[in-house]
């Protein structure tokens, strides 16, 4: 895949949602093989991190088959979640279907179709708004940021969870060898796409991971910020507060 194909620029977002349309049907499966299934641990800390109250409403961006806004809406949020791709959203809300029964009711998240870096709700909407694994393939995932502070109310959390940088050199290019071999091995043996595999490194070098966004919270004046380490950096939680 060439470096120019998911550049920034206006082609990105049709390519990239191109590509989650494509491989929706296989996504969760390979979500856990190519993480051993530890991206379900990390999702739940995100979900922890949110601390989630009575009445609050949540937004989760780039949802995709809505792990993280199912999750929400089990701990009581009244949770929307958006993202463009249309058939990531209808796994998504067929999931949000299984989760509730007459038993335990659980009021499903409003799986909604639109763009992250325009999203279609008015300034302070949002008690808690978490992003997973979505920030790194906006176009601009400052503006995706900005659009998260502009959403979320005061006192609100937001959350943002995706690959990182290890700082150590050695462990970064293990970790690197194995986002450039073995995942898209593992796209081509499940899903018969490399290429869409193959992506996640290139999308990282647009994205200057958790230390940048960390900066970019403090810039945007956040409360609280923090980042949270998973696998040496290979994995990250950025959390910061919207000032009361
Ligand atoms: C890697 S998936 C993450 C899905 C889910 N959050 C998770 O953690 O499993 C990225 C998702 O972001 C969505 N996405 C990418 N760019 C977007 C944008 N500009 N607006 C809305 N959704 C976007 C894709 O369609 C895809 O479903």
């Amino acid at each position: 895949m060439s470096n120019v194909f998911y550049a920034v620029g206006e082609q990105r977002a049709s390519r990239v949602n191109d590509l989650f349309s494509a491989i929706a049907r296989r996504y969760d499966l390979i979500n856990d093989l190519q993480s051993f299934g530890l991206h379900r641990r990390w999702k739940h800390r995100v979900v922890d991190l949110a601390a989630v109250q009575s009445g609050n409403r949540a937004l989760d961006l780039c949802c995709g088959t809505g792990d993280l806004a199912l999750a929400l809406a089990q701990r009581g949020a009244e949770v929307a979640g958006l993202d463009f791709s249309l058939p990531m959203l209808e796994i998504a809300k067929a999931r949000g279907r299984k989760q509730s029964t007459p038993q335990t009711p659980i009021p499903n998240p409003q799986f909604i179709q639109g763009d992250a870096q325009q999203i279609p709700f008015p300034d302070a909407s949002f008690d808690v708004v978490t992003v997973g694994y979505g920030l790194r393939n906006l176009a601009s995932w400052e503006n995706g940021l900005a659009e998260m502070y502009r959403v979320a109310r005061p006192g609100a959390r937001l959350v943002v969870l995706d690959f990182g940088k290890p700082a150590n050199a050695l462990w970064r290019a293990i970790y690197f060898g194995h986002l450039r071999c073995s995942v898209p091995l593992i796209g081509w043996l499940f899903c018969g796409n490399a290429d869409a595999y193959a992506y996640i490194l290139e999308s990282l070098k647009h994205y200057p991971a958790q230390r940048a966004v960390a900066a970019k919270m403090r810039e945007l004046n956040l409360a609280n910020v923090r980042v949270i380490n998973f696998l040496g950096g290979a994995m990250a939680i950025n959390y910061g507060e919207k000032p009361a």
